[in-house]
């Protein structure tokens, strides 16, 4: 996959357990909403709520690795962010992607949340376009720091927002 793991912040927003403590709302924890064909699992989407910028100052003080910094300050507190979507190869441009992004939005609206974040690398170009067409826009970009599991080494990651209808 790759988008990188949400970071572990030092506002300690990102972890399941992190969720956990800074939400007690089941409906708020994290989601993934796997799309399935003939039993077989062949696109996800992982989203979670993300808490406002209040309970996101509590950090546990931890120094962030540097890899993982430009994405601690791209978080949108307060939004729901979507920290994967991605759908098999052989499945691809079929609307599966848009269909996912779609129902991210529904549960954003459900749970009353303002907007969708997510951050996707400027290099994704397939991806980029898919949220562009999806009416994202661009709110903020850091330049990648290279690490062997990330797929992107070069350009931005940047962080695109949408606010819901
Ligand atoms: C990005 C991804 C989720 C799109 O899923 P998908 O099911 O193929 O997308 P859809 O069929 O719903 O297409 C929606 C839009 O995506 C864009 N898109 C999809 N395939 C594309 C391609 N091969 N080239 C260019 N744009 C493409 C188009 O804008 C399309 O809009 P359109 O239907 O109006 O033409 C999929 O390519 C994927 O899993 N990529 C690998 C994982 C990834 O990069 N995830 C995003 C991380 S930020």
């Amino acid at each position: 996959m790759p988008m990188p793991a949400p970071p572990s912040s030092n506002r300690g927003l990102a972890t399941d357990e992190s969720i956990d403590r800074g939400y007690d709302h089941d409906e708020c924890r994290p989601d993934k909403s796997p799309a399935e064909e003939d039993g077989q699992v062949i696109a996800m989407l992982h989203s979670f709520a993300m808490p406002p910028r209040d309970e996101a100052a509590n950090g546990n003080g931890e120094t962030l690795d540097p890899v993982l910094q430009p994405y601690a300050e791209l978080e949108d507190p307060g939004s729901l962010y979507v920290s994967a979507v991605a759908v098999y190869p052989e499945h691809r441009g079929r609307g599966l992607g848009r269909e996912l992004m779609a129902q991210a939005q529904a549960r954003a609206k459900a749970l009353d949340l303002p907007r969708i974040s997510l951050i996707c690398f400027e290099d994704n170009e397939t991806a980029m376009q898919l949220y562009r067409r999806l009416g994202y826009v661009e709110v903020d970009r850091r330049p990648v720091v290279p690490h062997p599991s990330l797929q992107y080494s070069e350009g931005d990651a940047v962080l695109l927002v949408r606010g819901l209808d």
